[in-house]
């Protein structure tokens, strides 16, 4: 391209047509596609491979006596030790250097503090709460604008929750399967997604729709190959270990998006099935709700019927979005949307239970928040401040700070939880991780409350 120097013009006057031609290159055609295709995923698996062990699995750090007593086990390091030197039957931990610091397994830090909170004072809570015989709580993180820190918010949230001693489950409905690679997932098709249990719900509508219909004498509607192999799917067999010894995964790829379509086509044929109790369903009944403490689940950019499967599924609804005027407004068509689509749900089915004079239904969740996430003070303290006003309490007060660590965390780390302090200067690391602990801590305060509640219910229900 010349740009004249005389008249120093802007780049894109003076293109001669030849040179231009020179450069363009061929025709393309859709072959091309499939070469670009394999040459991004002959980069992927290298990319891959540098983050990976050997054996293509992830592997976590290790934590050391500061980081534990510090954030995890709230001890003094002086007790720490002690309790250590008592009882050589606990981890002891390994160091690098004769007489270093000491650094612990994720694995021995969970032992750890099983044992405090077996011996040690009463007083401290060691362990986090959780009422027993209730269900898990499901926690999802939804917004239909892309990019405001949905899958980062989720994946955070799940590792603080595991490091706050939670077993956690995460369930990926994005087909971009961000969730799934920063747990190390490994999907080969829909078939080790949600899809089968999605499948197995609406296979199950149908036998018992099919049985009704053999009542009135009318043919029954044919079980094709999918809904009769996902009849035999259990959810177990869907999880996944991951590098943390206390999340498991239930993974997503690009192949999940089919049940945008193949959903409708089912709920085309068989009118009557509760689509949005599908994923909430299946779960419960093979009992991943008591396997569980906390099931998150990232959701896509879209309104599709996944997400709508998620928020019908979730008791507590997180919704982040930027102090930016775009994002507040997209938000605010968000929520407009969520209140169409629930109420339009609603609504057909309390026509059809009026008319067989059954139960309506009327969805209901433990705490909807909206959450400012990538905030940056200095930029957007008074945007924040006037979403804070017309929003009140659903928005949540704490605002997670835009950091330099998410970003700096490179190919190797997805995260501050999973990023070595020693690689950063401390203050830097202390403030990052700080705000992430807090998004945590206001997302657990809504966790207790609900199932505090929900304990009080079931007392006074006896
Ligand atoms: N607190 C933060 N500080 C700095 N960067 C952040 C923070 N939260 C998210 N990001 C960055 O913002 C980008 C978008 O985040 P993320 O992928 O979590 O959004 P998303 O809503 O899940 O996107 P999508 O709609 O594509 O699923 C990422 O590059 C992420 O690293
Ligand atoms: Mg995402």
């Amino acid at each position: 391209m010349k740009t004249d120097p005389k008249n120093d013009l802007p780049p894109y006057f003076n293109i001669d047509p030849d040179t231009a031609l020179g450069t363009l290159g061929g025709p393309f055609e859709t072959e091309g596609f499939a070469r670009i295709a394999q040459a991004c995923e002959a980069g992927r698996r290298d990319l891959a491979g540098r983050g990976l062990e050997e054996d293509g699995r992830r592997q976590l750090r290790l934590f050391s006596t500061w980081e534990i007593t510090r954030y995890l086990i709230p001890v003094a390091v002086g007790h720490f030790r002690r309790v250590l030197k008592q009882n050589p039957e606990l981890p002891q931990g390994r160091s690098e250097t004769e007489g270093g610091a000491k650094w612990f397994t994720l694995d021995e830090v969970l032992r750890l503090r099983a044992h405090f909170a077996a011996e040690g004072s009463k007083a401290k809570n060691y362990k986090p709460w959780r009422p027993e015989g209730l269900p898990a709580k499901m926690v999802a993180v939804a917004n239909f604008k892309g990019g405001v820190g949905k899958t980062s918010t989720c994946a955070h949230l799940a590792m603080s929750a595991a490091l706050d001693g939670y077993k956690v489950l995460v369930i990926d409905l994005d087909s971009q399967g961000s969730m799934t690679s920063i747990f190390g997932g490994k999907v080969e098709d829909e078939w080790q997604t949600v899809f089968p249990l999605l499948a197995r719900h609406y296979g199950q509508h149908l036998r018992t729709e099919n049985q009704r219909r053999l009542d009135r004498g009318e043919a029954p509607i044919p079980l094709d190959d999918t809904l009769t192999e996902a009849l035999d799917t259990q959810a177990q067999r869907l999880v996944q270990k991951t590098h943390w010894p206390n999340i498991d995964l239930i993974g997503a790829q690009l192949n999940l998006y089919w049940a945008e379509f193949q959903i409708p086509v089912w709920r085309m044929q068989a009118r009557g099935w509760k689509l949005w109790d599908a994923l909430t369903e299946s779960l419960e009944a093979d009992g991943l709700l008591d396997d569980y403490d906390v099931i998150f689940l990232d959701t896509p950019p879209a309104l599709g019927y996944l997400t709508i499967n998620g928020l019908a599924a979730a008791d507590i609804l997180l919704v982040p979005l930027g102090a930016s005027f775009l994002e507040f407004d997209s938000t605010g068509r968000f929520f407009d949307m969520l209140h169409s689509t629930f109420s339009s749900i609603e609504e057909a089915e309390n026509m059809a239970a009026r008319a067989l004079g059954r139960e309506g239904l009327s969805f209901q969740w433990d705490a909807v928040r909206a959450v400012i996430t990538r905030y940056d003070g200095t930029q957007q303290a008074e945007l924040a401040a006037l979403m804070q006003a017309y929003l009140g309490p659903v928005l949540s007060p704490h605002r997670q700070d835009y950091t330099a660590l998410i970003g700096q965390a490179g190919e190797q780390v997805r995260g501050i939880y999973e990023a070595d302090y020693r690689d950063f200067n401390r203050e830097t690391y202390a403030r990052g991780r700080e705000t992430f602990d807090a998004t945590y801590a206001a997302l657990k305060q809504l966790l207790l409350g609900s199932w505090r509640r929900d304990e009080q219910m079931a007392e006074a229900a006896e």
